[in-house]
C-alpha cells in the first residue's frame, strides 16, 4: 500500500535501500515500467600522484536517486545518481518479445573528495561497457544471485544479488523468473573464488510484490529464445537465377575461457554473401556479433556441410572456431536437405551449432525453389509416429467393424430362428 501511495506521489522513479541492494521502481503514468533491486560495489583506480595511482572499493550508497531514469516503447534506462555528480546507468532494449542489457555506464567525478580522497585530477570520467549478455523474456523478471564483474578502463563493476525487470507491461512486476546462467549451475555449490560470471547476475529479493514466487527457479536451462528463421539464397550473378538457399534458425554455445556462452543469430540485418561453384558453394553470413562461413561440397553427386568457421563477438573478446572436415546435411545433388527438428552438432570441442526449422540446397537450384527434401531422421522418426498411430487405430476400426457384422449377423441368425 505504502508502495503504491508513493508512486503516486512521485511521478518518476523511487529508491528504496533495503536491508539488502538497492531496489528502484521506475514509473510512467503512474505504473511500474521498471523495476530493479541489486548490489553494486564501484571499484576505481585514480592518481593520487604522479604516476601514483590508488584503487577504491565502495558499495552503491544508499542516498542514490533514480536520476533520468526513463521508460519508453522498446529502450528504457535506469540511472542511479549519487554523490557529488556521479551516476551509474545501465540502458535495456527490447526486440522480439525479448529484452536486454545493452550498455552500463558510469559516470564518476574525481572532484568529490569524500569518495576519491587525494584525487590529482578534479575531472568527471565516463566509462560504458556492454554487459553480459542476457536474453530474457519479456514479461519475466531477470534474477542473478552470482557475482558478475564487468571490467572497464581503471573501473570495476561488481553486480550481485540482481532482480530486475524492464518493459514491465500491466503495472506489476512479474512473478516469472528468468536465472542467468551463472546462477543454475552454482545453486547447490557457492563459489569460492572470487570468479567472473557468466551473465548479468541478480538476486532473487521478494521484497514488494505480496505473493511471494513460489518457484524461483523454474526452467531448468538458462535458455534463449528459439531463434528466428532467416532465410538466405545467393544468385549467380546480379540478373543470374537463385543457386543456393538456406533456411533456418540457428544458435551457437561455446567455451571462451572457463565461460559458456549461448548466443542467437539474429538474421535480421544480416549481411549475406558467397558464391556458388560446380564443386563448392559457400555462404557467408554477417550479424552484429557473429560471422559464419559455411562451405558445402560437391562430390560424388552427393552435398553436404563440409566446412563451418564462426566468429562471434562477446565481452570477452572475440572467439573463432573452424572445422573444415565435417559431413553435415547430407543428401544428393538435386535435393535439398531439410530438418525441422532442433538438431545439435559438435563442431569443436569449443563449439556447439543448434539448428532449428533447417532446409539447405547448395546445388542445383531450380525456379529458385527448393526441390526435393531429404529429411534428417529426427523428422522422419517424428513422421514415423503418427503414421503407427494411424495404422494401429486403422486396425482398430477394422476389428471393430468386423465384430460388429460378426455380432449382427448372429442376432439376424438367431432373430430367424425365433420366427
Ligand atoms: C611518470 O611516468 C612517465 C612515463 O610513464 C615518466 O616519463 C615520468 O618521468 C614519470 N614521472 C614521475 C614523477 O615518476
Ligand atoms: C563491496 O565493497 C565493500 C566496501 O568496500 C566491501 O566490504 C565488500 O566486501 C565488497 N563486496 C564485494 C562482493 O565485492
Ligand atoms: C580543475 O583543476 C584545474 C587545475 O588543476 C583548475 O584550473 C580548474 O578550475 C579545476 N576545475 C574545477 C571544476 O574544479
Ligand atoms: C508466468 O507464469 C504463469 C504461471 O506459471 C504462466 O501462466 C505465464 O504464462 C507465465 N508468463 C510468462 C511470460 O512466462
Ligand atoms: C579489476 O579487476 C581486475 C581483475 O581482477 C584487476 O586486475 C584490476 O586491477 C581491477 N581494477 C580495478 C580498478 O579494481
Ligand atoms: C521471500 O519469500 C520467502 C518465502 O516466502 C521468504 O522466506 C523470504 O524471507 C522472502 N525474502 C525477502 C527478502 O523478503
Ligand atoms: C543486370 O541487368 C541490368 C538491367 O537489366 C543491366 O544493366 C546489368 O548490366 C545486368 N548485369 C549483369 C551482370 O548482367
Ligand atoms: C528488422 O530490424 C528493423 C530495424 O532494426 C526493424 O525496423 C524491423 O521491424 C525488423 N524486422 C523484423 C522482421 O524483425
Ligand atoms: C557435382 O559434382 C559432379 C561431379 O562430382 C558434377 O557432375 C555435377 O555437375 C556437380 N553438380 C553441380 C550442381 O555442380
Ligand atoms: C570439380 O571436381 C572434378 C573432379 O574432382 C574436377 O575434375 C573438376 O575440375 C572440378 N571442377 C572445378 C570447377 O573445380
Ligand atoms: C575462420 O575465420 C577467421 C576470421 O575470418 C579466420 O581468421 C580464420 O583463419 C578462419 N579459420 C579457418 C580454419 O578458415
Ligand atoms: C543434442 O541432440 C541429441 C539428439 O540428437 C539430444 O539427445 C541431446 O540432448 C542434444 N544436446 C543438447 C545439449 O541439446
Amino acid at each position: 500500500m505504502s508502495r503504491h501511495a508513493a508512486l503516486v506521489l512521485l511521478a518518476f522513479g523511487l529508491v528504496f535501500q533495503m536491508s539488502h541492494g538497492i531496489e528502484v521502481n521506475v514509473t510512467k503514468d503512474n505504473k511500474l515500467c521498471l523495476y530493479a533491486n541489486l548490489m553494486l560495489n564501484l571499484s576505481v583506480s585514480y592518481e593520487v600522484a604522479a604516476n601514483k595511482s590508488q584503487t577504491i572499493e565502495f558499495e552503491l550508497p544508499a542516498d542514490a536517486k533514480p536520476g533520468d531514469s526513463k521508460c519508453e516503447d522498446a529502450s528504457s534506462t535506469l540511472m542511479l545518481k549519487f554523490g557529488e555528480g556521479h551516476s551509474w546507468s545501465v540502458n535495456f532494449t527490447l526486440k522480439d518479445k525479448v529484452y536486454q542489457a545493452d550498455v552500463i555506464t558510469f559516470t564518476y567525478n574525481l572532484n568529490d573528495s569524500t569518495v576519491f580522497p587525494n584525487s590529482q585530477s578534479n575531472e568527471t570520467l565516463t566509462v560504458t561497457e556492454k554487459p553480459h549478455t542476457a536474453h530474457v523474456p519479456m514479461d519475466t523478471c531477470f534474477s542473478c544471485k552470482s557475482k558478475e564483474v564487468i571490467e572497464a578502463d581503471k573501473v570495476n563493476m561488481t553486480l550481485w544479488d540482481v532482480l530486475i525487470q524492464a518493459f514491465v507491461t500491466n503495472g506489476s512486476k512479474s512473478e516469472n523468473i528468468t536465472s542467468c546462467a551463472a546462477d543454475v549451475p552454482t545453486t547447490q555449490v557457492p563459489p569460492t573464488t572470487h570468479v567472473t560470471s557468466t551473465t548479468t547476475a541478480a538476486p532473487v529479493t521478494n521484497t514488494t510484490s505480496t505473493a511471494p514466487p513460489a518457484t524461483t527457479t523454474p526452467m531448468p536451462t538458462p535458455t534463449l529464445p528459439t531463434p528466428t528463421i532467416g532465410k538466405y539464397s545467393l544468385k549467380t550473378d546480379e540478373n543470374g537465377t537463385t543457386c543456393l538457399l538456406a533456411n533456418f534458425g540457428l544458435r551457437i554455445a561455446f567455451m571462451q575461457g572457463k565461460k559458456y556462452q549461448e548466443m542467437n543469430f539474429e538474421p535480421n540485418g544480416t549481411q549475406f554473401s558467397g558464391f556458388c561453384g560446380a564443386n563448392s558453394s559457400e555462404l557467408v553470413l554477417v550479424s552484429d556479433d557473429i560471422t559464419i562461413k559455411l562451405t558445402f561440397a560437391n562430390d560424388t553427386k552427393k552435398f553436404r556441410l563440409h566446412a563451418l568457421n564462426v566468429t562471434a563477438k562477446t565481452n570477452s573478446g572475440v572467439f573463432v572456431a573452424a572445422n573444415t572436415n565435417l559431413s553435415l546435411w547430407e543428401a544428393s545433388v538435386g535435393s535439398s536437405y531439410m530438418c525441422n527438428k532442433e538438431q545439435n552438432h559438435t563442431i569443436t570441442s569449443l563449439l556447439t551449432i543448434y539448428t532449428f526449422n533447417l532446409q539447405v540446397q547448395p546445388f542445383g537450384v531450380t525456379k529458385d525453389v527448393f526441390s526435393t527434401a531429404v529429411e534428417c531422421q529426427a523428422d522422419a522418426e517424428s513422421f514415423l509416429v503418427p503414421i503407427a498411430v494411424g495404422v494401429a487405430l486403422l486396425v482398430l476400426i477394422l476389428i471393430v467393424l468386423l465384430a460388429y457384422f460378426i455380432g449382427r449377423k448372429r442376432n439376424m441368425a438367431t432373430g430367424y430362428e425365433s420366427f
